[in-house]
């Protein structure tokens, strides 16, 4: 009877103990971030100098030498500040920082040895569904996907893979190393585990998380890119001039910005792609119509701060 109870204890202890390494948490050390753009750099940084190993992959040396400069232009402005006192400690954190970061130019060649894949790739939908069907044929079976997307769906993005339930989003914010927070996405395929992992990772890189469902725009943009188009017909209508729209906001409610100046700096052409994708998901939703005084500065290539003129001239 002993000798027959044995084996079934030991068979019951280690399913048991498979269905809590299962259940377990992932905890990422190694990271591949594709994209080294703006924000792809900014992500590769944080989680480099929280101690993570990272790959940085972009389309070619030229572009990763730029990210890379641009790393370390970063590192040392953020060490400035918070080694004050400390240069030796802060030159130690550079060093520290920048050894746990490489770069390649193959994403395939470096995914089979990673726990967290971010992508923060251009803005295109089957740019992004192509990126992620090929990875997901490469990457080990744990790896957890991950799209930094600010309009795209999540969903979408996730069922290029096979590993829908190893998927989510993570909406950090510019510039990164700055910036607080980061928004995880979670899809009705994402797993509690992954999520609990996506939310573990972005409080290990220094940031505060908060979860939102794969819904247009999340938190931050679902709020604000109704809010700044509404200041766009509030000025169309002629109801207000939109400097006077801009000093209202900063002083009356507090914003370090009005409307106008956060979408030249954010870029029209951005801001118009956002609101003309979720124009096209929900074509009623009246939050989401257009504007045809943005669609006309976009088409003249007044886009903001970074071509020199948008709502407002910075020559
Ligand atoms: N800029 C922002 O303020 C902001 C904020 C939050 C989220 N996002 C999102 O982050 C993503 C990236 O935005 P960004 O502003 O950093 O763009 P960016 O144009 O600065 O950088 C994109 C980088 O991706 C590279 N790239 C393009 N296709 C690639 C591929 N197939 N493989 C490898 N690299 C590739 C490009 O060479 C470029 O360096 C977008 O999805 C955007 O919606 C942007």
């Amino acid at each position: 009877m002993a000798f027959a109870t044995r084996p079934f204890v030991r068979a019951a202890s280690s399913a048991t103990a498979a269905a809590t390494a299962a259940a377990k948490k992932l905890i990422v050390k190694h990271v591949t971030v594709i994209g080294g753009g703006l924000m792809g750099a900014g992500i590769a940084q944080v989680a480099a100098a929280s101690g993570h190993t990272v790959v940085l992959v972009d389309q070619s040396d030229e572009i990763l030498k730029k990210s890379t400069k641009g790393i370390e232009e970063s590192l040392k402005r953020v060490t400035k500040k918070k080694f004050a006192d400390k240069p030796e400690a802060g030159a130690e954190f550079v060093e520290k920082t920048l050894k746990n970061l490489t770069t390649s130019t193959d994403a395939v060649a470096v995914v089979h040895s990673t726990d967290l894949v971010i992508e923060a790739i251009v803005e295109n939908q089957e740019i992004k569904n192509e990126l992620f069907k090929r990875l997901d044929k490469f990457a080990p079976e744990h790896t957890i996907f991950a799209s930094n997307t600010s309009s795209l769906q999540i969903t979408q993005l996730a069922n290029s893979t096979t590993r829908q339930d190893r998927f989510g989003g993570l909406h950090f914010f510019n510039p990164v190393p700055m910036m607080k927070l980061v928004e995880v996405i979670k899809t009705p395929m994402t797993s509690q585990k992954t999520y609990e992992s996506l939310m573990d990772f972005s409080k290990a890189v220094g940031k505060s998380p908060v979860s939102c469902k794969d819904t247009p725009g999340f938190i931050v943009n679902r709020l604000l890119v109704p809010y700044m188009m509404e200041a766009v017909r509030l000025f169309e209508r002629g109801d207000a001039s939109k400097e006077d729209i801009d000093v209202a906001m900063k002083l009356g409610a507090g914003y370090p910005m009005g409307p106008f100046e956060l979408l030249d700096y954010v870029g029209l052409d951005t801001s118009k792609y956002i609101i003309d994708g979720w124009h096209a998901l929900e074509p009623n939703n009246p939050l989401f119509q257009p504007s045809p005084l943005l669609d006309k500065l976009v088409e003249e290539k007044k886009l903001g701060k970074k071509t020199g003129e948008g709502f407002y001239k910075y020559k």
